[in-house]
């Protein structure tokens, strides 16, 4: 009640002072402006299970375990941008990936979306540029990729940790409101724009329509599939103001994953990486 009242009475001054707004409206209720990855970005692609697939590799080092770092639905590598300045800054060998259909990464007309294939693709893809093994953070649909990519053997095999932000086990896992919610429509129109510019041939719709039937539906993954995680690589990593996916569920993935960690990120939401970087690079280091 307070806090809606709050709400409407920056609304109200925004016509008069925009900082102000800003400034009073707290953070896990915004979308800040799309981070850029360090440059240079390459504009690379490789053919990879059918797609021309888009990474970029920061202070590659031999031998070293890279963070992977895996994006949500719809959007792209920039999205995690500060989180990735920040590790670059450190020193940390990281590597930004698009997956298939987002950022620079293409789709196929008669593709089926599903997160088992995006797993399979960034497997395919890592081993194509002689990646071993890695470390991976995963937010949303990147988290439902990488536990695809956990309870498959094959798949698991080079993940050496993995870092699962905002993720869900099954579709119904989804927070119903969500799509009512002003920030996701804020980050949909975005994305279309964000779209656009990266792939001019491009049909946003086409592609949101492939990404919204496989959120709708997927994942499916049991309990008894999660059981076979090894849990000592994982960690169940939660927002204090999730938006997007039920406030339960983080403790739920913690449960069935035995021997995860879990760790509830305070005062951000969904859009955390974009919210507060130096609190989730901090996270992510501190993990790895
Ligand atoms: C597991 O991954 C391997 C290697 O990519 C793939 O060939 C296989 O079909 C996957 N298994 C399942 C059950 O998805
Ligand atoms: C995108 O695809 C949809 C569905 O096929 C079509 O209706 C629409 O006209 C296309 N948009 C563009 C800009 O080509
Ligand atoms: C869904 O998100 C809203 C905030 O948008 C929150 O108030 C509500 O508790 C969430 N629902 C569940 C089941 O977590």
């Amino acid at each position: 009640m307070i806090f809606s009242s709050l709400v409407a009475w920056t609304a109200l001054l925004s016509g008069v002072n925009g900082l102000a707004i800003r400034q009073s409206t707290p953070v896990w209720l915004t979308l800040p402006a799309t981070p850029e990855l360090p440059s240079p970005i390459n504009t690379k692609t490789t053919l990879i299970n059918g797609v021309q697939l888009w990474m970029q590799k920061y202070n590659e080092k031999a031998n070293a375990t890279p963070i992977v770092m895996d994006h949500g639905g719809l959007g792209y590598s920039a999205y995690f941008g500060s989180v990735i300045s920040r590790l670059v800054a450190k020193g940390h060998y990281v590597i930004a990936v698009d997956r298939r259909g987002h950022g620079r990464s293409t789709f196929n007309a008669n593709d089926v979306f599903t997160y088992d294939q995006m797993a399979l693709d960034i497997h395919a893809q890592l081993a194509a540029a002689g990646v071993t093994k890695y470390n991976v953070v995963g937010w949303s649909d990147g988290a439902m990729t990488t536990l695809a990519a956990l309870i498959n053997r094959t798949t698991a095999k080079p993940i050496k940790k993995a870092f699962i932000f905002g993720g869900a086990a099954t579709a119904a896992q989804s927070n119903a409101t969500f799509g009512d919610t002003a920030i996701f429509a804020e980050f949909v129109s975005r994305c279309r724009t964000e779209y656009a510019q990266l792939q001019p041939t491009g049909n946003f719709s086409v592609f949101a329509n492939k990404v919204g039937t496989m959120e709708a539906t997927l994942p499916q993954i049991t309990d008894a599939q999660l059981g076979t995680i090894d849990g000592s690589k994982v960690i169940i990593v939660g927002a204090e103001h999730e938006e997007a996916i039920n406030l339960d569920v983080p403790a739920k993935l913690h449960a069935a994953i035995k021997g995860s960690k879990i760790q509830i990120l305070p005062g951000v939401s969904h859009f955390a990486p974009l919210q507060n970087p130096d609190q989730f690079a901090a996270a992510v280091e501190s993990f790895f």
